[in-house]
């Protein structure tokens, strides 16, 4: 770890966040995001709340009306936007995938990286257009970027003509938010810096009928510097167990071949809970008894992931070989100031144990390049460990910095064009492995959960192996939705070609 880094180090430790004042613009009474009181995690009790309806007073406000919802960043969000579909169909509004002809739209924004904030402000701008040639629009922000103090501020300075901004821990208020936005003339802001609730009974609008996604928990502790995350999704809680056996049942009894279970950092499922000793790999391990064909669940942190998941992982059935487990650097100093709270060696020593369980797993992973003063040996790190653990794929990013975190405070000596080469080898890395990972599979058969037709050519099906492998293949309409057997005949980079001899009653 170089000078710098020692600093830095000390710094993430040491972060301290200012303050701005809101009140002037908060005269409808509304909290205002603030990343200090995020910062501020306690044992506050977290309330569960089974008796989620539409109020009735809002029955029918969107009887002949049209909602749209756009959504940006992960998993999390697209299933958000299945909740607020949900909610704006109780209302009796339909829904319509084109925006001019829309009275509500939603943008379900995603804060992790600058690029994705700048799309939604470019599509702010492209909206306004909409406003002002159908007055009686209603235009919300909601999601990740609502609960930055920053861009709420540049909502209210550079987009006033936004009707609603609501944040991740109140997407329930939504019927109230509306109502409220009809009402009143100025800019409606519910943003709760207060969160620590799980609600159940959510109405929700799944997007297909195949694969479904299942929350089992909400937020992040961990707080990585880098990471806005912990700020804009709140402190860790869980969902029940029973509440989440009982969604899978549901999603199982009504034809569903697949279930994702979604948290920001599923190891720690349960850690809060102070009646009960449950984890993660309690939950798998229940959830294997269910007839459902595949589960598995996103993502991951290496540091919580315990020797009991291992074991129940092993024993397969349902639960698929694939763990998405984010690395983010192969380099133990840079691990450090990024506060992820493992060693290389601690990460490889992790992958042996996992390997060893599960012989055939497939291992996929996020990194980050060009961290504050990264230096070149430290990314070499990265490409070793990447070599060493032979990842089927990653997710690879340039480093953004986000406004409140410890690592925005860092000073950076790497120059773009230093980060943006090292991307480049990495992703020369990535694909290379890649195309060797699809290389395995040559003449072998493979069970495939069908999804549909193939974006790129309607000729052709398309659907994924257990270890999430793209493969295209010629067979009939009636296979979509079921699992079948096809034996890979051609192998791309980043996906498969086959052809279908039958249908897998399961290859459990
Ligand atoms: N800059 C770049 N990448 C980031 N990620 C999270 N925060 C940042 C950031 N500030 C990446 C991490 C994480 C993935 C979801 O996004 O790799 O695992
Ligand atoms: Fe962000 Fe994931 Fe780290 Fe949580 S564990 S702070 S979500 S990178």
């Amino acid at each position: 770890m170089n000078e710098e880094q020692r600093l830095h180090s000390q710094q993430a430790k040491q972060s301290s966040s200012k303050e701005k004042d809101y009140s002037k613009y908060f005269q409808a009474v509304y909290m205002p995001p603030s990343l200090k009181e995020a910062k501020k995690r306690g044992k506050e009790e977290i309330s569960y709340h089974k008796d989620f309806a539409i109020p009735e007073e809002f029955a029918g406000m969107g009887q002949g009306k049209k909602f749209y919802i756009r959504t940006y960043g992960c998993q999390m969000n697209e299933h958000d936007t299945e909740v607020m579909a949900g909610i704006f169909m109780g209302l009796g509004y339909e829904p319509t995938e084109v925006p001019e002809e829309a009275d509500a739209i939603l943008l379900n924004t995603c804060a992790i990286r600058e690029n994705a904030e700048n799309k939604v402000f470019g599509e702010l701008g492209h909206l306004k257009h909409l406003k002002l040639e159908k007055p009686g629009l209603l235009l919300g922000v909601c999601g990740c970027m609502s609960q930055e103090e920053s861009v709420v501020n540049k909502i209210l300075k550079s987009y006033p003509f936004v009707d609603m901004i609501f944040g991740t821990h109140n997407i329930h208020r939504l019927p109230n938010i509306l109502h409220e936005a009809y009402m009143q003339k100025e800019m409606v802001i519910e943003v709760w810096s207060k969160e620590g609730d799980v609600i159940e009974n959510l109405p929700r609008v799944r997007k297909g009928s195949i694969k479904g996604w299942v929350n089992i928990m909400y937020g992040c502790d961990k707080f990585c510097t880098y990471c806005i995350v912990p700020y804009t999704r709140g402190k860790e809680r869980s969902r029940r167990p029973e509440e989440i056996i009982h969604e899978v049942r549901q999603l199982a009894a009504h034809g569903y071949k697949e279930i994702t279970l979604l948290g920001q950092n599923v190891n720690a499922y349960g850690k809060d809970f102070d009646d009960l000793e449950y984890g993660l790999g309690d939950l798998m391990d229940d959830l294997r008894s269910i007839d459902i064909a595949r589960v598995r669940f996103m993502t991951s942190h290496p540091r919580d992931f315990d020797d009991h998941l291992i074991e129940v992982l092993a024993k397969k059935g349902n639960l698929v070989e694939h763990i998405h487990l984010p690395v983010q650097s192969g380099s133990s100093d840079i691990l450090k100031i990024m506060a992820r709270k493992y060693t290389r060696e601690q990460f490889l020593e992790l992958v042996g144990k996992i390997k060893r369980a599960i012989p055939d797993v497939v291992l996929t992973t996020d990194i980050i390049v060009g961290f504050p003063n990264e230096t070149e040996e430290q990314f070499e790190e990265t490409m070793s460990l990447y070599r060493e653990v032979g990842f089927d794929t990653a997710y690879t990013y340039i480093y953004s910095p986000r406004e409140g975190t410890p690592a925005a405070r860092m000073k950076d000596n790497v120059p773009m064009e230093v980060k943006k080469e090292r991307l480049q080898r990495l992703n020369a890395l990535v694909n290379e492995f890649s195309k060797r990972a699809m290389d395995r599979y040559e003449g072998e058969i493979v069970e495939v959960l069908v999804e549909g037709e193939s974006k790129k050519n309607a000729e052709v099906l398309a659907g994924y192996t257990r270890t999430s492998k793209l493969v295209n293949f010629k067979g009939p309409e009636e296979a979509i939705g079921q699992l079948v057997l096809v034996k890979v005949t051609n192998t791309k980079t980043w996906s498969l070609d086959g052809e279908m001899v039958g249908y897998a009653l399961s290859l459990r």
